[in-house]
């Protein structure tokens, strides 16, 4: 997307407006991976139970997956829930599940309008059959979108994807002698997609939470105290900004050229 074509999208005179011409549009990341954080602190705040946190939240995923379309980013993945959030009351678990549902069957019609295609990674069959089946039609039916794509991680751990990697290399018959970087990579639930470029945290928590653990190996780590459900296009903005102003390295002594966006 080009900067004429995105601000046809924003208000004219608005942060975005001012923050988008900031951003260059040839070294966006390709691959913007989220830890959504914040909802229950959100709602403390506001004297109101965690769940009207999460349900606070589904509006800045709707912002934070169409803003990410119409920038023209290649990837955005989302951290949903983890393996180790099922710690949480019951009735938190089951809320965060009826709200993705929703949020599914009420975002399928702009996921497609927006050539988004969506893909559910971590462990799906650990979750409730109804939300399977939502989640198996929202991949069938954007399954042919050549636009963005749209990762939810769902019942995901980093080291568990890892796990199963290792098993299903295994069970595929790969000799030791050709399990590599690359070959175990084409068995982690993101095969065939880039490593993100850019990784952000909202709430200001410093940490990664078991998230994309193997691809965020060179990712650049954004954290704001915004919490998620106050995360729009202005912080997702802000955000590119922060990363295009890095110099990645990758182990080597001055940036590569083209090592921003472009892999
Ligand atoms: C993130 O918000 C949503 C999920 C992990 C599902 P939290 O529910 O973790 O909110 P805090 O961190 O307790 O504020
Ligand atoms: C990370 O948030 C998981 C998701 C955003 C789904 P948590 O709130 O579960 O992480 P911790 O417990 O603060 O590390
Ligand atoms: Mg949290």
């Amino acid at each position: 997307m080009s900067l004429e074509q995105f601000l046809e999208w924003v208000s004219p005179g608005s942060p975005e407006e001012t923050l988008a011409r900031q951003v260059d549009f040839d070294r966006l990341p390709t691959h913007v991976a989220i830890i959504m954080d914040g909802n229950g602190r959100w709602a403390a705040n506001r004297r109101l139970p965690r769940v009207e946190g999460h349900r606070a939240g589904i509006d800045a995923v709707r912002d934070a997956v169409e803003a990410s379309a119409r920038l023209g980013i290649g990837v955005l993945t989302l951290y949903a829930f983890s393996v180790e959030n099922w710690k949480r009351p019951r009735s938190e678990v089951s809320t965060l599940m009826t709200l993705l549902k929703r949020y599914l069957r009420l975002e399928l019609d702009t996921l497609l309008r927006n050539d988004i295609r969506f893909k559910v990674i971590g462990r799906p069959d650990e979750l409730p059959p109804d939300v399977r089946e939502e989640l198996t039609r929202a991949e069938a039916r954007t399954s042919g979108n050549a636009g963005m794509q749209f990762n939810i991680a769902l019942n995901y751990g980093g080291r568990a994807e890892i796990v199963d990697a290792a098993r299903r290399l295994i069970e595929a018959g790969v000799p030791a002698a050709e399990v590599d970087e690359k070959r175990l990579a084409d068995f982690l639930y993101t095969a065939g997609q880039p490593d993100p470029d850019l990784l952000i945290r909202t709430s200001g928590e410093m940490r990664v939470s078991n998230f994309l653990l193997w691809q965020i190996a060179y990712a650049e780590i954004w954290v704001t105290d915004t919490l998620w459900p106050d995360f729009r296009c202005r912080h997702l903005l802000e955000g590119i900004v922060a990363y295009q102003k890095r110099d990645r390295r990758y182990g080597g002594i001055e940036p590569p050229r083209q090592a921003i966006g472009a892999k």
